[in-house]
């Protein structure tokens, strides 16, 4: 995605100057773009990680036994850091997943990187690949920090080592549909998860399973599937990749979480953004039939921000809101939450770093 015609790849602002990557940062969308540098961190089986250290971006050697290859033992996360106009750069509540991290590690038994680890790692990644985080309003860098039993194991149990690494792309718009509503259709084949299974943490096995019904809505002109809990198949769950949210008035319903659900951070965040501007936010279970009631549908996630739901086909019948239009509290809420990652507004959370 160089730019024919990109010469100048610095860019000058009244407070600071900086050296941006030469590629063209109007063509960025969610595809991996090779940077500079990741963060490597080991962790043999005392259970100690090693100090860490930055290499350049590459390929990885693991041995064909390894648990990651083997058993699918590995987690991954994902943030975002934005470019302000001055230059400086901001990454949005990185603690949140470094805690989201070592409870996946527990229920996948892998040791993890305490809090601080976590951040720092973060923190020298971005640093050392600084001229990839887009210009202000072109973009962001998104951080993926993976957990991987590195370890060869034939016999199935946790890996005798793991690897704990950090790299980075710029990114734009996640969903080809930039955010423009997108349509969904309600899953009734296949589930994401299942009570007591590893739904609610960030498992990469979770992700591979949910390549199919997602292909097959592609395929029919769907942007993703929406999936029913497999108990009832009844209630709301979540898109592939994203938290789900239901408007009515001013009232916002999402699904509660209670272990088949990703605890997203922008589902986190966007509840408490919504409580402040005085919407009533209830996460309960919902019956897929108040769709039909909803006034406004929208997703959230890291990698999708906000992005409003045009229309959700439900057993053949299609539901459209707001006329296909971006509805107006996805729109508020997007534009609350950019503004404080952007640091547009002032950041009265204590949300970025
Ligand atoms: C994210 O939003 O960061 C995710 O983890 C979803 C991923 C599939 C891009």
């Amino acid at each position: 995605i160089r730019c024919e015609s990109s010469t100048d790849n610095s860019s000058t602002h009244s407070t600071d100057t900086f050296e941006l990557a030469n590629i063209c940062w109007d063509d960025l969308g969610f595809g991996l773009v090779e940077t500079d540098y990741m963060y490597v961190m080991k962790c043999s089986n005392d259970g100690n990680f090693s100090k860490g250290e930055l290499v350049r971006f590459g390929n990885i050697e693991l041995s064909p036994s390894s648990g990651v290859l083997n058993y699918g033992q590995g987690l991954f996360e994902g943030l975002k850091a934005y470019r302000k106009k001055d230059g400086s750069i901001l990454m949005f509540r990185p603690e949140e997943n470094a805690l989201r991290m070592r409870m996946g590690a527990e229920r996948m038994c892998m040791p993890a990187p305490t809090v601080a680890q976590f951040v720092e790692a973060v923190k020298l990644t971005i640093l050392e690949n600084k001229r990839w985080v887009p210009p202000a309003g072109k973009g962001s860098l998104y951080i993926r920090p993976l957990l991987i039993g590195s370890g060869a194991t034939l016999y199935p149990s946790p890996a005798p080592e793991f690897t704990f690494l950090v790299y980075v792309s710029p990114v734009g718009n996640y969903f080809k549909e930039g955010l423009a509503p997108i349509n969904l259709v309600v899953e009734n084949e296949y589930h994401r998860a299942t009570p007591g299974g590893t739904g609610g943490i960030k498992a990469i096995g979770n992700y591979a399973s949910a390549l199919k019904p997602q292909s097959a809505a592609k395929a029919k002109g769907y942007s993703d599937v929406l999936y029913l809990d497999s108990v009832h198949k009844r209630y709301l769950e979540e898109v592939s990749s994203c938290n789900v949210f239901v408007v009515k008035g001013r009232k916002i319903t999402t699904p509660e979480i209670r272990g088949t659900i990703l605890p997203g951070i922008t589902r986190k965040s966007i509840i408490d953004v919504a409580r402040k501007q005085d919407f009533q936010v209830e996460e309960r279970l919902i019956p897929v039939e108040e769709l039909l009631e909803a006034d406004e549908v929208f997703c959230t996630g890291t990698a999708v921000v906000v992005s409003p739901v045009g229309s959700v086909t439900y057993l053949g019948k299609r539901i459209t809101f707001g006329d296909n239009g971006v509805g107006v509290v996805a729109q508020q809420l997007y534009s609350s939450l950019t503004s404080l990652q952007m640091g547009l507004t002032e950041d009265r959370m204590g949300w970025t770093v």
